[in-house]
């Protein structure tokens, strides 16, 4: 059996010895397509592979279509957006991901993302402190809950909506639950978004949701740039200029962006998040594990296209 790393943005070299070492104490043969450039290598690669382990690599119909003895696709990692699970299903493909893994790695970035942000991008002029403001985390999930976690030690006011999620649970961690997305951003500060990609959220923090924010309101992306209306929220930066962006990932229209908000903008010039040894090695040998467990003893936990 042949397991594929397929990574344009590559594992840290730890992370990959650790997954080789489990690939190949299962008896399994490990190949390694890192920093490719062109869809025609990912094509080429996959071709004998029974197993591939993805980042934020495409996995579409045309590459499902070139793994011919493909059984099972994991993403090391959180989102799945990236692999077209209906066509992974058409192949009788199993897609799983690796839940929680590398959150605390996307966690601590956001509070990278908005220390800078706070202290005017180290401009030199006096900034704020995050002690004391209210932080809105738009959904509860793994990397939402490592926020909450690292933001009480900032000593912030913290609240968060899920849709997904009970009150009760919000609540426990210590965290003021609200009832909606407007709510969050009628309430706080700063705005952490942590929500998939979805039919229902792409699009969805547009216009008229951030400009509910109060003034010198902060939005931090380190989810996917698809949840943002980008046309939206250029036209609220325009009209309004206390309100500040601050995203790992860089927006479709990012030159606008830089070319319109100096000093009110940034954005990370690769996903940055999750890129951790820390994370590399959970993500990496979790997902190895999980192809061993599936290879070898039809283990189907975490898999994404039930
Ligand atoms: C995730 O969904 O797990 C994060 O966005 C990390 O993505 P990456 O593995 O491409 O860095």
């Amino acid at each position: 059996m042949k397991v594929l790393i397929a990574t344009e943005k590559p594992f840290a070299k730890v992370a990959v010895d650790g997954i080789r070492q489990e690939i190949e104490g299962a008896g399994y043969e490990l190949t390694l397509l890192e920093k490719y450039t062109e869809k025609a290598q990912l094509l080429e690669a996959v071709k004998d592979a029974d197993a591939v382990i993805i980042r934020s690599d495409i996995i579409d119909n045309e590459v499902l279509d070139a793994a011919k003895q493909l059984k099972i696709v994991v993403r090391a990692g959180a989102g799945y957006d990236n692999v077209d699970l209906a066509a992974a299903t058409a192949h009788n493909v199993v897609v799983m991901n690796t839940p929680g893994q590398n959150s605390n790695a996307v966690a601590e970035l956001v509070f990278g993302l908005l220390v800078f942000a706070v202290r005017n991008f180290y401009n030199g002029k006096a900034g704020t402190e995050l002690k004391g403001k209210k932080l809105g985390i738009l959904a509860f999930g793994n990397v939402g809950r490592n926020v909450a976690r690292i933001a009480a030690g900032f000593g912030m006011d913290i609240y968060a909506y899920d849709a997904f999620c009970p009150k009760e649970v919000i609540e426990a961690a210590g965290v003021h639950a609200v009832d909606s997305t407007e709510a969050l951003f009628d309430t706080c500060d700063i705005v952490s978004l942590h929500i998939p990609a979805t039919p229902e959220t792409k699009n969805s923090i547009n216009y008229e949701m951030v400009s509910r924010m109060p003034k010198g309101g902060i939005l931090i992306n380190t989810a996917r740039k698809e949840v943002i209306d980008e046309a939206g929220l250029i036209k609220l930066m325009e009209e309004r200029e206390d309100l500040k962006y601050v995203s790992d990932i860089a927006p479709a229209t990012a030159e606008e962006f830089a070319a319109k908000f100096a000093g009110r903008y940034f954005a990370t010039p690769k996903k940055m998040g999750a890129q951790t040894a820390e994370a590399n090695i959970n993500a990496g040998i979790a997902a190895a594990k999980q192809i061993v467990g599936f290879l070898r003893d039809g283990i189907t936990k975490f898999q994404v296209n039930k």
